[in-house]
């Protein structure tokens, strides 16, 4: 019974100290190249690796990142469990990624960086925090942890999911009616949602259009949740004030696309939250041993759902 590690170095040699401290009854490897396949019962990985078929006796595959969407998970045959990574590393990056973007877009800071461009020393209109609702779409471990750090800057807090949540001091919303309801009073609005077929292009002209005059947008979900021109235009028109965007379809972007450029609209690459390798190697061990006790791993991925 082997775990297999299929990802960077510099993390393995973490996670191969963290595998010997708490498991040391599992043989840890790094070299898919040497390691005798059928002994290969749990894999790290971001993607399928082309040759999942060598690892017969496989029973989980783990994803080294939060997402999923990036394992073809048709590839993996239905008897291996697929769990995604849920580490307190990436919550706590995710955190502070949504509370820079999020002050950044309330303090009026893109247009700000504008005027220093133009040399132009003019103080804009600023709401108070009480004044602007924050709208966060998802409301899993990632949405969840960014909304109670919002709490202490006194922003009404709304959010929206699948499925009805009850959360102290968030005004929780689910279904299509209460997408509605919360776009309509959103004034800055948090795109932390999986990549799935329901998600694909959701954040596009119909649903800016459904956000009020003056709201501001970030997206750190995926890439291809964004339609990239309908968000310039209602950047170019004036409807949205400015956006910070983490994920692009495709990354990296394209010398010359729009969003290098665009004014009122912050750029950064795939960086608000990485996974880190302690708390990852932890979680995983962790994972491990309740499978061995008979639970269900943290993160175990719903196939149908698709997160
Ligand atoms: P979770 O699986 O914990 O949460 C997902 C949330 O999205 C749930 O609340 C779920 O609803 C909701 N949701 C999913 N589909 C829909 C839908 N069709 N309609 C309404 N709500 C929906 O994921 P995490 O919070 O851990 O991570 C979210 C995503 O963040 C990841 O999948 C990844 O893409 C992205 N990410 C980005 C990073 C970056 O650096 N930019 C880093 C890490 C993650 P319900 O609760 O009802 O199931
Ligand atoms: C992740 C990511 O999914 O880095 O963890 O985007």
């Amino acid at each position: 019974m082997t775990f297999l590690f299929n990802s960077d170095a510099r993390r393995g040699a973490v996670f191969q100290e963290i595998f010997a401290r708490e498991l040391p009854d599992l043989p840890f490897s790094m070299e898919p190249a040497t390691v005798d396949p059928n002994a290969v019962r749990y894999l790290i990985s971001w993607t399928v690796p082309a040759d999942l078929s060598r690892y017969r006796n496989l029973e989980v595959l783990f994803s080294i990142g939060a997402g999923v969407d990036q394992l073809e998970i048709t590839e993996v045959p239905d008897h291996v469990k697929v769990v995604r990574m849920v580490e307190e590393g990436i919550v706590r990056m995710m955190q502070e990624y949504a509370t820079l973007a999020v002050l950044a877009l309330h303090r009026n800071l893109p247009a700000y960086l504008g005027q220093q461009r133009e040399q132009v020393w003019k103080a804009l209109p600023q709401f108070q925090a009480q004044e602007r609702r924050v709208g966060v779409l998802g409301l899993g471990v990632l949405g969840r942890a960014v909304l109670e750090r919002l709490k202490p800057f006194g922003f009404p807090l709304s959010g929206w999911s699948r499925s009805v949540h009850d959360i102290e001091g968030v005004t929780c919303h689910a279904g299509d009616a209460g997408l509605e309801a919360m776009l309509a009073e959103t004034g800055i609005l948090v795109c932390l949602l999986p990549l799935t077929d329901e998600t694909r292009g959701f954040l596009n002209a119909d649903l800016f259009a459904r956000l009020p005059q003056g709201a501001a947008v970030v997206h750190a979900g995926r890439g291809p949740q964004l339609d990239h021109e309908a968000l310039i235009a209602a950047l170019d028109d004036g409807h949205l004030s400015g956006a910070m965007i983490d994920v692009t379809d495709p990354e990296p972007l394209p010398a010359g696309h729009a969003f290098w450029s665009r004014p009122r609209l912050l750029l950064t690459p795939h960086v608000a939250s990485v996974t880190q390798p302690h708390s990852a190697a932890r979680a995983v061990t962790e994972n491990i041993k309740r499978m061995r006790a008979g639970l269900e791993p943290i993160g175990l991925i719903d196939r149908r759902r698709g997160y």
